[in-house]
This record gives C-alpha cells, structure tokens and sequence, in this order.
C-alpha cells in the first residue's frame, strides 16, 4: 500500500535519528502526504519499517490534530476560534462557513471538497479573524472574501501538502511583506 516513495522517506527519518521512535511523525507525515490520511494498513506496514509497535502509530494518529484517521477533505478550512480572533468576530465567520458547506465544524462536505476544522490560536492573531487552507494563511476574514477563497480552493487539485507552515509569508521571519495590519497578501 505505501509507494516506493513514501517508503524511501520513511528510511530516510530513519537514518536522520538515532532511535527508531524519533522517526515516527516524520514517518506519519509521510503517509499522510501520500494519502490525505493515515490508513490503518498504511500504519501497520510502516511500523514494520520502524520496527515499533502500530498501536503506537495509531495513538499518534488520535492525539494530533493534524493527523487523520479517516478520509478528509480535498482542501482542510482551519478557521481560528481563540480569543483575538473571537474578538473580531470569529464566531459568526466559523457559522458562516459552517452555512456555506451545509455542515458543522468538524464535518467533511458529502463530495469530500472540504472539511471545516477550527483550530486553537494559530500565531497570526493581526489578520483576525484568520485561517489556513492548503497551509496558506487568509486574513481578515469577511464572508465575501470566504466565496471568493473557497471558489478559488475548489477549483485547485486536493492538498497534500503540510497543514500548516512554520512561518508565515510577510512576516519579519521572512523577511517583511504584508507586516502588521497589512493583511495576508493574497488577492482574495
Ligand atoms: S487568536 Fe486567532 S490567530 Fe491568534
């Protein structure tokens, strides 16, 4: 079931730390980029290449948000719920797009488009109300930007890239851009 790629990662994570357990979320991250999740049978056949135990893989997989065990959608909508965000109305943006998809926070759309996930604090509290798709940030929020973002998501292949980045575009880790108030920097 894993391809010879997702294999070669896997020995790679292998290689790069000493133990064999250190290698396991780069090893999950590997499966996840191959089939948007983490399939049962995937976990088993990548324990045998770990040499560790695929319950432990598997229980993994439930702790960590951005690990699935179960099919998701082709682009993942990780609106933020924390407090900056509330503040500027992340609630009514959360039940906008909860309308809009015709499901719940936590659902999947019926033709597996997209899946709402509302996230805790995600470190870009100036663009409240924000969220990420397809590990891109998008902020502040409005619900004409939303249609706008959402057209432009379902028109895109499924994302299988990592959930979400490290640093931000237009941030002074990166070396300026958007910077305080400026907005995300996308068009929409
Ligand atoms: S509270 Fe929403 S990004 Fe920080």
């Amino acid at each position: 079931m894993l391809s010879e790629e997702t294999v070669q990662e896997i020995r790679a994570a292998l290689r790069r730390y000493p133990r064999p357990r250190s290698a396991v979320l780069d090893a999950l991250r590997a499966i996840q980029r191959q089939f948007g999740y983490c399939p049962p049978e995937a976990l088993t056949e990548a324990a045998e290449i770990l040499e560790i135990d695929a319950n432990a893989l598997q229980m993994l997989v439930t702790f960590y948000d951005l690990l699935y065990d179960h099919p998701v959608g082709a682009h993942i909508l990780m609106p933020c719920k924390n407090i900056a965000c509330y503040l500027r109305g992340a609630d009514e943006i959360i039940a906008y797009l909860s309308r809009k998809l015709g499901i719940a926070p936590g659902q999947t759309t019926p033709d597996g488009t997209f899946t709402l996930q509302p996230m805790e604090c995600l470190a870009a509290c100036d663009l409240a109300p924000v969220m990420i798709a397809d590990g891109e940030y998008y902020g502040p929020l409005t619900p004409e930007r939303i249609d706008a973002i959402l057209a432009e998501l379902a028109a895109r292949p499924p994302y299988r890239g990592e959930p979400v980045i490290e640093t931000r575009p237009g941030t002074a880790v990166n070396g300026g851009g958007a910077g305080n108030g400026g907005g995300d920097g996308h068009d929409l």
